[in-house]
């Protein structure tokens, strides 16, 4: 296995540590959430009682392959914790989420959520956001001219693809992969985005994240804010 899946297993399977009895549990998404749920699986297998809100179809496969049980926002409006991955965190907590397509999902369910955790290999730990690009979900109708004005903002807004087509997200939309270089202000460019008709949601997750863990060569910890 490579270090850089060695430092995921131990952050995922370190927050599942947080896990307990009779919680409901958002269950993220990407590969760091795969060793999660498959933790939360085997805990469950020893008798804890939980139930987890997916965030993905990808994620809902794996609880259901691992035999953690499921439950809906319709059973479950109130979630005690949520856990899952990013692709950036700044000093702040301040995160980038989304290059697993899995932004809106992931946001809904992190905002209902009382708390929420996020596991990650130390590769995702930057000074300053916006190395990678930040995925924005938008609407297909007319996204040709949502990109445009995503444009405007200082960004070359790509559309995700997949083999030879358009990526489609689990909600029917799709991603505009935007590279910012340097994200000096989140909070002001998420609101900006967030302005444009045709947005759905913007992958900055910003005053959510309540508890950091990363994955490296000492294993895994709390990140200080
Ligand atoms: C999914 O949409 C993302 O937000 C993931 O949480 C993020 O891409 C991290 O993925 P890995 O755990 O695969 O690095």
């Amino acid at each position: 296995m490579k270090a850089e899946d060695r430092y995921k297993q131990m952050a995922g399977e370190k927050a599942a540590s947080f896990v307990q009895e009779g919680m409901i549990v958002g269950l993220g998404s990407g590969s760091t959430m795969y060793w999660m749920v498959r933790k939360l699986g085997e805990m469950v297998q020893k008798g804890l009682t939980i139930a987890g809100i997916p965030t993905s179809l990808q994620t809902e496969k794996w609880a259901k392959e691992f035999g953690v049980p499921l439950t809906s926002f319709a059973q479950n409006p109130d979630i005690d914790l949520a856990i899952d991955g990013a692709d950036e965190i700044d000093p702040e907590f301040r995160l980038i989420k989304g290059g697993g397509g899995s932004l809106v999902r992931e946001k809904v369910v992190a905002a209902a959520a009382k708390q929420f955790i996020i596991a990650a290999d130390e590769s995702k730990v930057v000074s300053v956001l916006g190395h990678f690009p930040l995925p924005v979900e938008i609407v297909p109708f007319g996204f040709e001219a949502t990109a445009l004005q995503l444009g405007k903002l200082g960004c070359d807004p790509q559309v995700r693809t997949k083999g030879n087509e358009k990526f489609v997200t689990d909600n029917g939309n799709f991603i505009l992969d935007c590279s910012f270089s340097r994200i000096e202000d989140p909070v002001s460019l998420h609101h900006k985005i967030k302005m444009l008709t045709g947005v759905v949601e913007t992958g900055l997750f910003l005053n959510m994240a309540d508890v950091v863990i990363i994955g490296d060569q000492r294993g895994a910890q709390r990140m200080n804010m």
